[in-house]
This record gives C-alpha cells, sequence and structure tokens, in this order.
C-alpha cells in the first residue's frame, strides 16, 4: 500500500495546483486512525463541517490508496457526476460494506452489469407503473392511519419504515410484506448500524459486526428465497420489477436469464433503497410540519381543497404543490443519501486539481443542500424555496436528493409520488404534534435517520 505522503506527491506530480488543502495526517499509525475514525464517527457532520469551514469548498485528505477527496460545490459534483463521470466508478470503500450486502445490486455495480439491469428494470418505473400503484399506496397509508386512532403517540422512524416496506413489497414485488415486514425491517435496521462501523478499524474490533451482519443477511436471504419461490411456483399476471427479474433474457440469448445470484441481489437492493429513503423523508417531513404547525395548517388546507373528502389519486398531485415543496424542503434540510461516494478509475480532474486513478472522492451533499450560496438562512425550514422562481434561480446540481447523471436514483419519481400521497393522506386525518424534546438528532446510518423521534397524531 502506498504512504499517505507518496500519495500527496503522486497527485502533485500531476498537477500544476498541487493538491487541494486539507489536513496533513500521518499514516501507518493506528492510534492515529483510531482518533480520526472515532471523531468522524461520533458526529461526522461537526467533523466535515469543520473541514469544509477550513479548507474551502474541496479539500484532500490522505486516506487508503491514493487519497481522498471531499467536495460540495454544485461545479464540482457536476463534473464527478456528469461531465467526467466515465472516470469514476462505485467501488469506493465505503460502499465496499455496501457491497456485502447488496452483491450486483444496481446501487453497487458498475460497467456493463449495471448496464444492462438498468435497461431491465426501468420499464418497472415508468409513469404507468407508478400511476398503477397509486392507490395501494393511499391504502397502505390509510392502515398506517388507522392505527393512530385517537391521540396515539409513535415512534415515527418505526411507523413509516413499516409503510414503505408494505408500499415496496406491494408495488415492486408484488407480495404482502405484512408477514415478512418486522424480519426486513429488522434485518435492514441491524445492518444500518452494523454498517456504519468504520471498516478502517482492526479486524479483531470488526468481529462481533462481522457476526451480525452475517446472521441479518441470512435472515434477509431467507425472505427473499421464500418470495420468488412463491412466485415461481405461482406466477402472477401483474408485471412488477420481481416479474421483470424473473423474465428478463440475454439480448444475446433468449434462453439465458438472470442468475438467482443476481435476481437476490436485485431484490435485496430495492427492498433497501426502495424504503429507508422514503421512510426517512416521511418522518422528517411529519416533524419538520409538527415543529411549524403552521405550515402544516397550511398544507392541510390544500389537501382539503383538492382531495374534497376522497382518497387521493395520481391526477391530485400537480395541485398539491405545497406539499410537494415540503417534501422538497425536507429532503434539502435531511437528504436521506446525504453524501455519494466513487473512485477515480482513470486519471481525472476536479477543477484545476488533478484526481489520480485510485483515488477516492465523496460528495457531501448534505453540506451543498446547507450553503448559504444556493439556500439563504440554510438553516431554516422554508417551502416556498421550491416555488418555480426560486428553483430557477439557484445552480441546478445545487439540490440533488436523488443524485444526477447517469446514476441517479432509477425510483426518484415512484419515491416523490410515494412521499406526496403519503403525507397528503396523513394529513387529511391528522394532525401532529412533538410533545418534548423538540430538537431530534439525526444519526447518519446509511442513510440520515431521525432518531427517537416520537409523535403525537391527533384526530382532526
Ligand atoms: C426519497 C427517496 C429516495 C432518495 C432520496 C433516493 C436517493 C438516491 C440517490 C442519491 C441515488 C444515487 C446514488 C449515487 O449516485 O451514488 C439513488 C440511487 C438508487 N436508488 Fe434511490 N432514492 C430514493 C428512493 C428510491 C426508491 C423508492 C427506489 C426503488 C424503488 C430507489 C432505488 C434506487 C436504486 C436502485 C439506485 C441505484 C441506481 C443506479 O445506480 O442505477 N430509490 N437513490
Amino acid at each position: 500500500m502506498r504512504t499517505r505522503v507518496g500519495a500527496r506527491a503522486i497527485v502533485a506530480r500531476m498537477s500544476s495546483q498541487g493538491t487541494p488543502p486539507g489536513p496533513d495526517e500521518r499514516t501507518g499509525n493506528l492510534v492515529d486512525s483510531i482518533r480520526y475514525a472515532a471523531a468522524f464517527f461520533r458526529d461526522p457532520f461537526e467533523f466535515v463541517g469543520r473541514r469544509f469551514a477550513r479548507y474551502g469548498d474541496v479539500y484532500f485528505a490522505p486516506a487508503k490508496g491514493v487519497g481522498l477527496y471531499v467536495v460540495r460545490h454544485p461545479a464540482q459534483l457536476r463534473e464527478v457526476l456528469i461531465t467526467h463521470a466515465d472516470a469514476y466508478a462505485k467501488s469506493h470503500s465505503a460502499l465496499e460494506s455496501l457491497s456485502v450486502l447488496l452483491g450486483d445490486g444496481l446501487l453497487t455495480s458498475d460497467g456493463e452489469v449495471w448496464r444492462r439491469h438498468r435497461r431491465i428494470l426501468n420499464p418497472a418505473f415508468s409513469r404507468q407503473a407508478i400511476s398503477a400503484a397509486v392507490p395501494r399506496m393511499v391504502a397502505e397509508t390509510e392502515r398506517t392511519a388507522a392505527r393512530f386512532g385517537r391521540g396515539q403517540s409513535f415512534d415515527a422512524t418505526f411507523e413509516m419504515t413499516d409503510l414503505t416496506l408494505r408500499i415496496v413489497g406491494h408495488a415492486l414485488l408484488g407480495i404482502d410484506l405484512e408477514d415478512e415486514v418486522r424480519v426486513v425491517g429488522r434485518s435492514m435496521s441491524t445492518l444500518q448500524t452494523a454498517l456504519a462501523v468504520p471498516r478502517s478499524l482492526p479486524a479483531v474490533a470488526r468481529w462481533p459486526v462481522e457476526q451480525v451482519v452475517h446472521r441479518a443477511v441470512s435472515e434477509l436471504d431467507r425472505v427473499i428465497e421464500r418470495v420468488v419461490h412463491n412466485r415461481r411456483s405461482k406466477p402472477s399476471a401483474q408485471v412488477d420489477l420481481l416479474q421483470m427479474l424473473l423474465d428478463a433474457t440475454d439480448p444475446e440469448n433468449k434462453d439465458v436469464h438472470l442468475s438467482a445470484r443476481e435476481v437476490r441481489d436485485e431484490l435485496v437492493t430495492f427492498l433497501l433503497a426502495g424504503h429507508e429513503t422514503t421512510s426517512n423523508t416521511l418522518a422528517w417531513a411529519l416533524y419538520l410540519l409538527a415543529k411549524h404547525p403552521e405550515v402544516m395548517r397550511a398544507c392541510q388546507a390544500e389537501v382539503d381543497a383538492v382531495l374534497a373528502g376522497r382518497t387521493c389519486k395520481s391526477e391530485d398531485l400537480e395541485r398539491l404543490t405545497l406539499v410537494e415543496q415540503v417534501i422538497k424542503e425536507t429532503m434539502r434540510l435531511y437528504p436521506p443519501a446525504y453524501v455519494l461516494a466513487r473512485r477515480a478509475i482513470s486519471d481525472t480532474t476536479i477543477g484545476d486539481y488533478a484526481v489520480a486513478a485510485g483515488s477516492e472522492v465523496v460528495l457531501w451533499i448534505y453540506f451543498t443542500h446547507r450553503d448559504e450560496r444556493w439556500f439563504p438562512k440554510a438553516e431554516q425550514f422554508d417551502p416556498a424555496r421550491f416555488n418555480k422562481e426560486s428553483e430557477e434561480a439557484r445552480p441546478k446540481l445545487a439540490y440533488l436528493p436523488f443524485g444526477a447523471g447517469g446514476r441517479a436514483c432509477i425510483g426518484k419519481v415512484f419515491a416523490s409520488v410515494e412521499a406526496s400521497v403519503a403525507l397528503a393522506t396523513l394529513l387529511k386525518r391528522h394532525s401532529f404534534e412533538l410533545r418534548g424534546a423538540d430538537k431530534v438528532t439525526p444519526k447518519a446510518r446509511i442513510t440520515l435517520t431521525p432518531q427517537n423521534l416520537r409523535l403525537w397524531a391527533v384526530p382532526r
């Protein structure tokens, strides 16, 4: 392995500008590695925020291999995700842990495997397929609302996770995850916590974590096996994501189907990527509305006017503009995928800086979204930032909760529709209140999760 001093020297040779500014961490020193990992693990936002404040929009941290570039400016995000996207792959060390779980699924694969799977799966997210899923989104949300009854308190993260898992199960896999929902939810939650443990820790310290991961993955795999077995023995008329995976053939040879492993990897990927992010968005949206009752009342007035007491339909969405703005503003303050990661696979540049093949890049969209240059009074909740004029006045990549470029979220429209439908349906029946500590801290797991968020649902 190259030393970190070597890393700087290699990059400096390539660039007239040298490396970006950054901390001068020593290498190969176990105590230092543990100290930095611990500081990051304790509060990644404080740790990274301090560095951006000190070094500016891009900084360089010596790390494994050639080094780590940390960026937040929309112009740099554009370079990495769009203009120079071919120079990068997903094989970042931060994604190694996730790959243990997701294998070669769409989120973590690259190259031809990724291209082929994305082609196969795109039709599952057509507008038509998403509209067809709206009645199920409404029905599942109404089941959740019915559980709130009269003035119930509830754990928002738990309830929204349960809801979005049931929706993704029905809409994409054609299964009632009711029986499995607890198992899947529990495994996912265990994995979220376990996978956040830094891989830089010594193997002996990681051993107990590996065991937890192994058990959770096995549990999840058993659910997937049952789902696939049931569908193969009783094919469905519904052409959903599961059926597309089972029916997909090799364009060169129609007799060649995806392997059992490929199908498994995609199903786990979609179960994880398809519920956790939307559930966090909904939980944070309820929290922000509870903190801003005047915005909640305005949303309820909009919902009452548009729905006039009936259930939400996909045609209603274009008139639920405030609900949509609340969802967008929620994802600005609490982007579920708060950081994106890439590895350079060929030499490239970020601005004036050379980036050698092998370097790692992390894109802290959490900080892009809270940058005063694009979002004045950035810490404040203000859905009006997403009216048409304000949106057009900002650099396009100042806001990217779904990523950008070829690897942007395949579920973007599905998730946006689901979040608006679910929020409108919840607000129709209940108001939400925080009765207790009104500061809820985000927990940086694979996604940005509200910790201990207890809300009260008050019937209207
Ligand atoms: C609020 C909800 C969601 C947010 C904020 C979100 C965010 C993201 C982001 C930022 C990426 C890009 C990652 C990168 O560039 O490294 C991504 C990719 C992905 N998302 Fe989502 N997502 C959401 C919902 C969904 C849903 C509902 C599904 C599926 C049903 C889904 C499936 C995926 C998949 C499979 C990828 C990988 C796409 C590829 O590389 O081709 N996501 N998501």
